[in-house]
């Protein structure tokens, strides 16, 4: 017989003589509770009506107790903005998804105006981050206006919407006449007389400040042309001559800057009496610097693109319209700027009636090379950004940084007081990246916090497309992520890889 090593167990033993033990019952297994979420990826699933993300968020991961974890949640640490509007990418304060809708905004009393401007170090995302916004904007309905694209980089974006662009350039057919009446004068012969004057100090008054714009841009050695009272009143008394208001005409006769120019060589009686000048003679020989500043228009760098009547015919219907300024870029950027200048003037002319619900944003990239011609061109686009809580546009300017509002003319408190209330009519702006200097000009200027200023000179300096984005008084902190579809129409470094 085997021996058991080890001997028998008790219950064996207890067994083996008829006395079996009672077994413990097996325990009770609880059935499993429904899984509340399936396990997915986390861009969710890339099935039709599923919502698959093309990136994941960047979420952060933090260890703690439950305890600690009741403190803080539900873990949003500002309170974010509602989920409106493009969604442009992440915001790294909140961890959620980033939303822009500057009319949405004005609604809510977050910020007074639907204006923006962005400021940034070249190459930093500043004009990606704009494309982005408008194509994802033109799924509310939202269309596009390029107030001048500097560099042809708008023209990818045009062509995959299917828009040719205007390109205007020496020998190009397209003119644009600054000083175009626009939708105003549609139906003048049937106005009463108090709109009919409503509408002509609307019109007088936008081309007043596009030609003090211009002629303030001309500079006699460092100094700028002055305009004063009374070139304005030369300049007024002359616009209204040469259109027929003056004589009380139902029908005006639209001008161009060669006819005033003109008129102003060769004055008649009448418009001498109305200036008050003693003769002609007096007239010429004090009207001689604006004459000649006018005549740099017509005669000059700029010669045969703003001299005539507007030849272009916009559909105001398409997605996005643009209009080229590239092949001026050889002329220098002075003239650039007084093109911008003049491109502005024309695109608020026909801003000024805006059908119910036709919903823009009017963008001005490369705005500082404007903003540098001289006072008279900053309170030109001043006036620009005035109207757009008026006529339902999102103005988006772009610049380097905020001394180009203040590099023109003295640097003393008229300049700085002009560049402080201009930023105050945009209520969003977006900072991309900033050295140290330009970013604590910023800071003074905006207020912000030495927290936020080091956000501008370090984290927003390390990828492009990262920007604080100040919405009235609150800050984001905030990545714009490109679809692949829309890095290729923002991919503005053609040039140096071809280069390399
Ligand atoms: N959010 C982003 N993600 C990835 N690449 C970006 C982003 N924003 C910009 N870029 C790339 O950086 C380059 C420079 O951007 P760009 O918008 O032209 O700069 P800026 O207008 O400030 O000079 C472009 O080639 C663009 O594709
Ligand atoms: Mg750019």
């Amino acid at each position: 017989m085997r021996t058991l090593r080890s001997g028998r167990k008790v219950d064996r033993l207890l067994a083996d003589f008829g006395h079996p033990l009672p077994a413990a019952a097996p325990p009770a297994v609880e059935p499993r509770e429904p899984r509340l979420f399936q396990p997915t990826s986390p861009r969710g699933q890339r099935r039709r009506g599923r919502g698959w993300s093309p990136a994941t968020a960047p979420v952060a991961t933090w260890r703690m107790t439950s305890d600690q974890a009741g403190a803080l949640w539900p873990f949003v640490t500002r309170p974010g903005l509602p989920a409106t509007g493009a969604q442009m990418g992440f915001d790294f304060f909140s961890r959620g998804s980033f939303f822009a809708d500057p009319h949405g905004w004005v609604l809510e009393e977050r910020v007074s105006n639907p204006n923006i401007f962005c400021f940034g170090e070249p190459g930093l995302g500043k004009s990606a981050t704009t494309k982005a916004f408008c194509l994802r904007m033109m799924g509310f309905g939202y269309r596009t206006l390029i107030l001048g694209d500097v560099k042809a980089e708008y023209e990818a974006m045009c062509h995959a919407l299917g828009v040719e662009p205007i390109t205007i350039g020496p020998g190009l057919p397209a003119r644009i006449n600054p000083l175009d009446f626009g939708p105003l004068r549609q139906g003048w012969d049937q106005l009463d007389a108090i709109e009919a004057q409503r509408r002509a100090d609307i019109v007088f008054s936008r081309w007043l400040v596009v030609l003090r714009g211009l002629v303030g841009s001309q500079k006699i050695g460092h100094q700028p042309v002055p305009v004063g009272p009374t070139e304005e009143a030369v300049v007024d008394a002359s616009l209204r001559l040469l259109t027929g208001y003056t004589a009380g005409n139902t029908q005006l006769t639209e001008t161009t800057i060669p006819r005033l120019w003109w008129l102003l060589h060769e004055p008649t009686n009448d418009l001498v009496e109305t200036c008050r000048y003693a003769s002609v003679r007096h007239f010429l020989d004090d009207t001689r610097l604006l004459r000649d500043s006018l005549g740099q228009l017509t005669h000059g760098a700029l010669r045969g693109l703003f001299d005539d009547y507007t030849s272009i015919n916009i559909d105001w219907s398409a997605p996005i319209q643009s209009l080229s300024l590239a092949q001026l870029e050889a002329l220098g950027d002075e003239a650039v700027g007084m093109a911008l200048l003049c491109l502005n003037s024309w695109g608020r002319a026909m801003r000024e009636v805006a059908e119910p619900g036709d919903l823009r944003i009017v963008v001005r990239d490369e705005s500082w090379k404007q903003l540098r011609l001289g006072i008279e061109a900053v309170m030109s686009f001043d006036a620009d950004l005035r109207l757009s809580r008026r006529d339902g546009d999102i103005q988006l300017a772009i610049a380097h940084k905020p001394s180009d509002l203040l590099s023109a003319g003295d640097l003393g408190s008229q300049a700085a007081t002009i560049a402080k209330d201009l930023l105050h009519l945009t209520s969003t702006k977006i900072l991309h990246g900033q050295p140290q200097q330009i970013a604590d000009e910023l800071a003074g200027i905006l207020g912000l916090s030495p927290i936020a200023t080091n956000l501008v000179t370090d984290w927003c300096r390390q990828v492009p497309g990262r920007a604080l984005w100040l919405v009235g008084p609150q800050i984001h902190k905030v990545q714009t992520v490109l679809h692949p579809a829309e890095r290729l129409l923002t991919w503005t470094n053609a040039n140096l890889e071809a280069a390399a």
